[in-house]
């Protein structure tokens, strides 16, 4: 079925200009960016959205590296979404990503490992709301 997935393209892959090259992989797979903005999340935004991990010995980390530039958040489309981002984004260890994803050719480290997307599709519809607006979003 057609599914929308949240991405997030993370400071270390603004901060090295890497944004075009990166969205050619998702088209190239036929994710469509039918939602996109470049912002500056704050602690408040950035410890919100990743609630989830809050417990996590890396949490605090992870929301400074994510508030220490400018992300671009994007809802991707297309058949199957939500599983096919996470095969092109790869596994959340660059070290352990297979060679042609994301990851594999763009991360830094497990932490600033260049994109975000949602982990299910009822976590996508989530954090689809949790940026963008009904409006925002142009198929
Ligand atoms: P993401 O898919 O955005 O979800 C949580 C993020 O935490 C993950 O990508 C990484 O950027 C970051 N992170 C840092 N250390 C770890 C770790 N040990 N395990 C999982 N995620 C980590």
């Amino acid at each position: 079925a057609v599914e929308r997935t949240l991405s997030i393209l993370k400071p270390d892959a603004t901060r090295r200009n890497l944004t075009g090259k990166i969205n050619a992989v998702f088209e190239e797979h036929g994710l469509r960016i039918v939602a996109q903005k470049r912002i500056q999340l704050t602690p408040a935004t950035a410890g919100a959205f990743y609630a989830v991990h809050k417990e996590r010995p890396f949490y605090n980390d992870l929301v400074s590296f994510m508030i220490s530039g400018p992300v671009v958040v994007q809802v991707l489309e297309g058949e199957n979404a939500v599983a096919k981002n996470r095969d092109v984004m790869g596994a959340t260890d660059p070290k352990k990503a297979e060679a042609h994803t994301i990851r594999a050719k763009f991360a830094e480290s497990i932490e600033a490992n260049s994109v975000h997307g949602s982990d299910s599709l009822e976590n996508a519809k989530n954090e689809i709301a949790f940026f963008f607006a009904g409006t925002e979003i142009l198929p």
